[in-house]
């Protein structure tokens, strides 16, 4: 049977859950390379890498190649809470995610979620979405929690697209 021709709008994709420290580095790269401001919510501004809801924090590699370094298990257990997920076509990353399941109190979040810049719109997020839910399910966790940066519209059209529901306003202020 020849062998099935290769189509950029239908890609291979594998998701698996990252155990190897070594790769905090690459993926921190792949981050930054990969996220604009309209990214930016309240959690950027209280974890640091962002200074302002336009503006990244200049050390932002740094801050999260540390987050990664800890969020990294060594194992994967059904007890792991922070996990990280990556998509990959052809040993290439192409996405990647930062959840946090709570399966004692049967809720998770979804921290990040970034699909390659270059990549979008093909339908990777909706499979990485997808993979984390199942993974989600079989961890009894019933409700899966996120945010998103208010200007964040595209990312608020596939979310709701998924059935996502939204449930709060956040508001600050710099004093
Ligand atoms: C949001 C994101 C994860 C979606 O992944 P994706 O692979 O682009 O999405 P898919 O191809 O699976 O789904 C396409 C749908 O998402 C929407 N979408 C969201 N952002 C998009 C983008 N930047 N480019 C193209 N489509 C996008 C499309 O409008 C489309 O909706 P439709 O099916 O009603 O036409 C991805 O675009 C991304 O990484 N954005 C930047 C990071 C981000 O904002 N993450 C969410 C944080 S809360």
């Amino acid at each position: 049977m020849p062998e099935e021709k290769y189509n950029p709008r239908k890609p291979i994709i594998i998701c698996k859950w990252v155990t190897d420290k070594k790769l905090a580095r690459k993926l921190a790269n792949f981050f930054v390379k990969n996220v604009s401001t309209p990214y930016i919510s309240h959690g950027e501004l209280i974890t640091g890498r962002a200074t302002a809801l336009n503006s990244w924090n200049k050390n932002l590699f740094q801050i999260i190649f540390k987050e990664l370094q800890t969020k990294i298990p060594k194992r994967q257990t059904k007890l792991t809470n922070h996990r990280i997920v990556v998509a990959t076509e052809k040993d290439k990353i192409i996405a990647l995610a930062v959840v946090h399941f709570l399966p004692k109190n049967n809720y998770g979040f979804i921290e990040d979620l970034i699909v390659d810049s270059s990549r979008r719109g093909r339908g990777i997020g909706s499979v990485l979405l997808a993979w984390i839910e199942e993974e989600a399910r079989t961890s009894r966790i019933e409700r899966i929690f996120l945010e998103s940066g208010i200007h964040n519209k595209l990312a608020h059209h596939f979310f709701e697209g998924k059935k996502y529901i939204n449930c709060s306003r956040i508001f600050f202020k710099v004093l």
